[in-house]
């Protein structure tokens, strides 16, 4: 695992924004993973800029996002279909039809899981996946005691979770307590991943993912199996680590 720590938001943002315009450019039919969450919207301002400087074109890119929340329709503003379109897609000229974001308003979970794993098969696989990580150490919603083999599911948020989350909402009791999310093996089959992370509120979940065993109770430390990840930490998200690492 490699891992980057820098000095504020706007270094990690820009420095891993670079990681998906060096993808984009070397292969402009690349398939991307995307996140939602506060962590990445730097990233997605960089890649906006970087789109309308021309210097990146999303025309033939293919995305598909990790997760979403049940019962929550499209166009709900917290919905993550809303959040991808405010924060990225809509401000880009990728493809409507490339656009894979799981939908929290199926009747037939079973099928439709099933439906976005052959889908992210279909496009060839993931070249790149951003991934945040939750204060309980989840990827995507791969909560505590998730399985490391699981694929795309439905979950229950952990409360941690919930509690995390209820800023975003009116009041805790509007956070939706169900998902749907890619698995952890799903996750783990990308090409290239690269995970970022800040805030003092993240480092036991950061060190446990890099440094904790490998565990349900930390999803994220299925990385550790993964031959290319990189962590894009802040000091703040850092502070916990026993070993030096590269500023
Ligand atoms: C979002 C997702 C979550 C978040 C995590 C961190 O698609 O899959 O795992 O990445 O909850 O969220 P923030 O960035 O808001 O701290």
């Amino acid at each position: 695992m490699n891992i980057i720590i820098s000095d504020d938001y706007q270094q990690m943002s820009s420095m891993a924004a670079q990681v998906f315009i060096q993808c984009v450019t070397a292969n402009p039919r690349a398939v991307l993973g995307l996140a939602t969450g506060s962590t990445p919207i730097g990233v997605y301002q960089n890649l906006i800029t970087s789109y309308q400087s021309g210097e990146i074109s999303f025309e033939s890119v293919t995305s598909f996002n990790l997760d979403e929340y049940i019962g929550l329709h499209r166009d709900h503003p917290q919905s993550y279909y809303y959040f991808m379109h405010q924060q990225l897609l809509n401000h880009v000229n990728i493809q409507g039809q490339r656009v894979f974001i799981p939908s929290g308003t199926e009747e037939d979970y079973g099928a439709y899981c099933q439906w976005y794993e052959d889908q992210i098969a279909e496009a060839g696989g993931i070249d790149l996946q951003i991934l945040g990580i939750g204060s309980d150490g989840h990827i995507a919603f791969n909560e505590p005691g998730t399985a490391l083999g699981s694929r795309t599911h439905i979950t229950e948020l952990d409360h941690q979770t919930i509690d995390d989350n209820a800023r975003f909402f009116d009041s805790k009791a509007d956070v939706p307590r169900r998902a749907i999310t890619m698995g952890v093996a799903t996750i783990l089959e990308a090409k290239e991943i690269i995970l970022l992370a800040t805030g003092q509120n993240k480092a036991q979940a950061v060190r446990d993912a890099i440094e904790g065993p490998l565990s349900s109770e930390c999803t994220a430390s299925a990385l550790q199996q993964h031959p290319n990840v990189t962590f894009y930490l802040d000091s703040a998200a850092a502070e916990l680590l026993k070993h030096e690492y590269k500023h």
